[in-house]
């Protein structure tokens, strides 16, 4: 069973989201996959009736760093649970670019899903700039050490890492087998250093950038990743559907 997760990012209103329910829904029956829909907060309302029943779980994609409830905007872990989100996407690089979020903020996120029963998407990966310069295994180890922090090794099973070089992430650039193979190992290796032999293989860790229903077969044969976070390719109910069934 692998994970395939969509991140819709600021696309589908509520309306769209029960028309893409419609057609995915029953293309994705049976499928042995765990499939998470990370929707617009506003949407996950109408999904959570809509996937009532059904093997697809659904996510959100941002959780305030603080729980007092005076932050307008915001949206934190209570809302998202009672609104049928399971899961919670943390750090993604968009959010880290655009709103100066780092890896203390994904930290207080991180404790305060769990607080709220919310499984965590954390998202990791290195720019252009630390690939080029060999600086990746170093950056992706900053970055889940200080984003789990104090977190414990039980709780972890609560969390999937997002593997998301940023470079990778909308650009059609993807990484090669044996590119993804050594980041996933490292990734592995700061969880067994961090925690233990055996956080480090059962921490689940999929990868996310530029994946869509054509590309996707090439990283079947790796065994170290445990799925898939897509984004543009999600948004076609079909495409996405193709791609639960297919890995
Ligand atoms: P793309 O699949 O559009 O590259 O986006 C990846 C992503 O950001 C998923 O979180």
């Amino acid at each position: 069973m692998r994970k395939v997760i969509g991140n819709f990012k600021m696309h589908q209103t509520p309306t769209q989201t029960k028309e893409y329910l419609l057609q995915f829904m029953s293309k994705v029956d049976g499928t042995k996959n765990e499939v998470v829909l990370c929707l617009p907060a506003t949407s996950l309302t109408t999904a959570k009736y809509m996937v009532s029943g059904s093997n697809i779980k659904l996510g959100g994609q941002n959780i305030c760093d603080d729980d007092h409830a005076k932050t307008t905007g915001e949206i934190s872990g209570d809302m998202l649970k009672d609104a049928g989100a399971e899961y919670v996407i943390v750090g993604h690089s968009e959010r880290r670019t655009k709103f100066k979020e780092n890896f203390r903020t994904n930290n207080k996120k991180i404790k305060l899903a769990f607080k709220n029963r919310l499984k965590v998407i954390l998202c990791v990966g290195e720019n252009l700039t630390e690939r080029n310069t060999l600086k990746m295994l170093e950056s992706l180890k900053i970055q889940i050490e200080e984003s789990l922090k104090g977190i414990y090794e039980n709780e972890l099973e609560r969390v999937v890492i997002a593997y998301e070089p940023i470079w990778a992430i909308g650009s059609g650039k993807l990484p090669t087998n044996k590119e993804l193979d050594r980041a996933v190992k490292a990734i592995r290796k700061v969880i067994t250093d961090d925690f233990s032999e055996k956080a480090g293989q059962s921490i689940q860790i999929v990868y996310g950038g530029s994946l869509d229903a054509k590309n996707v077969n090439q990283y079947l044969k790796l065994n170290t990743i445990n799925g898939f976070l897509v984004g543009g390719s999600c948004l076609d109910p079909l495409e996405f559907a193709t791609i639960v069934k297919e890995v």
